[in-house]
């Protein structure tokens, strides 16, 4: 499966997908990474990797709608048939999120529905839950919403403060991303409504559990 992989940022998770997408048998290829934001670390992370790279930036265009065409004529250009999302900090408009319906992937750094938008970790600290972690799912045009993929859970320190959360949680992303990829490129996800059915039995429970131990 050919999939194009949309940044903002530093693109940790793009680099787990990078390397994903290295082994062998692994059934999906990056072939084009695109940020809207021209000075970000993923871009060289992707180019050291020799995947095709491309900056639209949001800020030479008039709206949103503008900047999703320009999206969408180069996704078509490079051939994906799947997006992901890896820390890209735009808002997709409803008519390009409904054009790729079921074939755009975001990951989410909170147990969804729970705690969508920003500042993830202050928010859960904050709240006062026993578990934080991720979410892999389909995007559709409600923020940090739509069909669950893959979560994976992390028990809350209360001693550690937001940052320190995140981290934990940036690594449990950098493992069930590549795992959810190929989990679609495989052609092993079904969507039924807003929930996803995995048909092979061994990859059914993709949640890792971290409980607290005494
Ligand atoms: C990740 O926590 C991701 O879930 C969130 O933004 C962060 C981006 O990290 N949406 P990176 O750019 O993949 O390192």
């Amino acid at each position: 499966m050919d999939v194009a992989v949309l940044i903002s940022g530093g693109g940790t998770n793009l680099q787990a997908l990078i390397d994903a997408c290295a082994k062998d048998d692994f059934p999906a290829r990056i072939v084009m990474v695109i940020s809207n934001n021209p000075d970000v670390y993923g871009l060289e992370r992707a180019k050291a990797a020799g995947i095709e790279t491309k900056v639209i930036n949001h800020r030479d265009f008039e709206n949103r709608e503008q900047f999703d065409e320009k999206l969408d004529e180069a996704l078509k250009q490079c051939g994906a048939t799947l997006i992901c999302l890896a820390g890209f900090m735009r808002i997709l408009d409803a008519r390009f999120v409904n054009r790729w319906k079921n074939r755009i992937l975001n990951i989410h750094p909170s147990l969804l529905p729970a705690f969508r938008g920003l500042h993830t970790q202050e928010r859960a600290l904050e709240s006062g839950v026993r578990f934080s972690g991720c979410t892999v799912h389909f995007v559709n045009p409600e923020l940090d919403d739509g069909p669950i993929i893959s979560q994976a859970a992390v028990a809350i320190d209360p001693d550690q403060d937001a940052d320190q959360l995140a981290a934990k949680v940036l690594q449990l992303e950098h493992t069930i991303y590549p795992q959810a990829l190929k989990l679609v490129a495989e052609g092993r996800i079904r969507v039924i409504g807003n929930s996803v059915r995995i048909s092979d039995a061994k990859y059914a429970d993709q949640t890792i559990i971290n409980p607290i131990v005494e």
